[in-house]
């Protein structure tokens, strides 16, 4: 099913494929470390981080090594020959011999599909500029059914930069497999992109957009809350004129249901009040540690480790 496969965009992985994953990863968390320390032992990762990174890539590390396997790669591409103006295509070229799975993670929408195209050995996109960040999104579902018990009907808001956002969008079209009734909280300038509206419109998803938070806290499941972008703004003073527009406050979460849960793909910059942190609603912290056994799951499926 898996093996051999790239992990580009959500859109290419069914709702099939998705539960098995989240199931490979709910065995994997339960496994003593004793029977899982060599599932991928003689495995090489590539991880090329052409943006910066903190969960994605020590967690995509974190999770080879403890399933025996080796990584290779650079937290910074100005050591490399993508600083000479050496291609994407050509750098797959060369890593496709050094490594039995390449994660790439580029500033360019497109790039991580340009990467596995350039290869037989299995690409995962690790967030392609704006336009996805499946594996986050992986990890996201995951996290939303630990707390709900299940991913199917549940309402969830996405609040903050749904533009540049690459987590909701793949989150957006993962929902729309699930019968999930989607609430977008955004300024006018940041609003969902159109042709992802097109794609639930089209899918017959349930969705409205809002303008505050305390439009949707009592109606919703999970409260997605996102970072303003600002490394993808063209123009700074738009950038400055949102930069705080959604702050999370502990007084906001009074009518929400005591079962909602706040997520966040993190970096968090101001958009959750710390004070939040120690709510039974806040649940950010603990949906980055879900990344270690979804990622190990999304590595030994398509290593070809679990069948
Ligand atoms: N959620 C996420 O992608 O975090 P990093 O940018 O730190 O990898």
């Amino acid at each position: 099913m898996f093996a051999g496969k790239s992990i580009i965009s959500i859109n290419e992985i069914s709702e099939l494929e998705i539960i098995k994953i989240l199931e490979t990863a709910k065995k994997l968390e339960e496994m003593p470390d004793s029977k899982k320390e060599k599932l991928l032992a003689d495995k090489v990762l590539a991880t090329l981080f052409f943006e910066p990174s903190t969960r994605t890539r020590l967690s995509f590390e974190s999770a080879m090594k403890r399933l025996g396997g080796k990584v290779i790669g650079f937290a910074d591409p100005k050591v490399t020959s993508a600083s000479k103006g050496e291609t994407v295509h050509d750098t797959i070229k060369m890593v496709e011999n050094y490594a039995d799975a390449i994660v790439i993670r580029h500033p360019l929408e497109g790039a991580a599909r340009v990467a596995s195209e350039a290869t037989a050995k299995p690409v995962i996109n690790a967030g392609d500029g704006a336009n996805q960040h499946p594996t986050q999104t992986l990890i996201d579902l995951y996290t939303i059914k630990k707390t709900q018990g299940k991913i199917s009907g549940l309402s969830v808001a996405m609040v903050g930069d749904l533009k540049y956002g690459r987590t909701v969008h793949s989150l957006a079209v993962a929902l729309s497999k699930f019968n999930c009734s989607l609430y977008f909280v955004a300024p006018e300038i940041l609003k969902m992109p159109l042709h992802i509206k097109a794609e639930l419109a089209e899918k017959g998803v349930e969705f409205a957009e809002y303008d505050e938070i305390i439009d949707v806290i009592d109606k919703v499941d999970i409260l997605y809350m996102t970072r303003i972008q600002k490394e993808r703004f063209p123009d700074p003073l738009d950038y400055e004129n949102v930069k705080s527009i959604y702050i999370l406050k502990k007084e906001m979460l009074k009518k929400a249901k005591p079962t909602m849960k706040i997520l966040h793909p993190l970096p968090r910059v101001n958009e959750i009040d710390m004070d939040v942190d120690s709510t039974p609603y806040a649940h950010y912290f603990q949906q980055a540690a879900n990344g270690i056994p979804v990622r190990q799951a999304i590595l030994s499926l398509v290593l070809g480790a679990i069948k």
